[in-house]
């Protein structure tokens, strides 16, 4: 996608972290800005900062978990703006419960964890990719995943990443089919420094897990986020991977060697490379890699 002024980007989860910096970012570059999110009370705070910036924007409360909802956050936006020309399916949820194995992890978390990265991103696909075509004119579909979908490990949150990753290579192959101008691409970020350690915030009550929290590997996570990346670095990084049509985007580079262990594995045919998400967030902080 090559012009922006005028055009009109929605996105999820824009209330906080990377989608608030998405959001700003847009704005900044003269879009209209929809911005979707579960959290009023933030939503409102973030729609005020973004048209402070000066553009035209509006919030819109939202559960990317279901269908209806995002269908409805589609026909708010075409009734406000006419045209969507940015889709940014980004809201995102972790689970922090104890589990040795999968096995021990209940319903509830599968609902609730593959319902906002997998769903929702399927949702905003299904909702807005039709009329981004029939409109014509250029445009770009962006999922937020990150690196847990292209990494083993990571546990429910790693499965409904490496879902969405494959959800999106799809789209982008049937975008390319059709010789659409709708570009495509994949934010696969490791750690940034937001409030996704807080997810169970936004987490229905009817899905409560019956599994404890991980209070160490919480509070690991925790410190690690807080040396991660910023957002706003994130959103300068992917608003040229727009730019310049680039499908992978991977801010991160310090975990290229364990990206070509996994494929060397796979290709070695033998077992995966250990992946411990405790361990990794110790050796994370005693390494002190700020790059994480
Ligand atoms: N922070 C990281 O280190 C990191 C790394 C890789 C990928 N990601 C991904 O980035 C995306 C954004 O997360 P973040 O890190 O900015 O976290 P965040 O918690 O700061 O922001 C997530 C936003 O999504 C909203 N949200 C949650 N559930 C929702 C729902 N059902 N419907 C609508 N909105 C909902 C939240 O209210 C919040 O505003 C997520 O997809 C996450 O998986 C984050």
């Amino acid at each position: 996608m090559k012009d922006f002024k005028g055009k009109t980007a929605v996105i999820t989860g824009a209330a906080s972290g990377i989608g608030y910096a998405l959001a700003e970012k847009f704005a900044n570059e003269g879009m209209n800005i929809v911005l979707a999110d579960i959290e009023q009370d933030a939503l409102d705070i973030a729609v005020k900062k973004i048209s402070d910036i000066g553009v035209e924007s509006c919030g819109i409360n939202i559960d990317v978990m279901h269908k209806d909802s995002v269908d409805h956050l589609f026909n708010e936006s075409v009734k406000a703006f006419s045209k969507i020309h940015i889709l940014c399916n980004n809201a995102g949820v972790a689970s922090t419960v104890v589990a040795d194995g999968i096995w021990e992890l209940d319903e509830k978390d599968w609902d609730w964890v593959l319902g906002v990265n997998f769903y929702g991103t399927l949702y905003g696909i299904q909702s807005f990719v039709p009329h981004m075509i029939n409109h014509k004119e250029e445009g770009h579909v962006l999922n937020t995943i990150s690196l847990a979908g292209i990494l083993p490990g990571e546990a429910i949150y790693g499965v409904s990443k490496h879902a969405a990753l494959a959800l999106s290579e799809s789209l982008w192959q049937g975008l390319k089919n059709i010789k659409s101008n709708i570009g495509a691409s994949v934010l696969c970020p490791g750690f940034v420094n937001t409030n996704i350690i807080e997810s169970n915030r936004n987490r229905p009550d009817h899905l409560s897990s019956s599994n404890k929290t991980n209070f160490i590997l919480k509070k690991l996570a925790s410190s690690v986020l807080k040396r991660g990346k910023e957002p706003n670095e994130i959103a300068d990084t992917t608003f040229d991977a727009i730019k310049q049509n680039h499908f992978y985007i991977l801010p991160h580079t310090s975990y290229d060697d364990m990206i070509k262990e996994r494929f060397s594995r796979i290709l070695s045919r033998t077992e995966p490379q250990s992946a411990d998400m405790q361990e990794i967030l110790k050796g994370t902080l005693m390494g002190n890699k700020g790059e994480w």
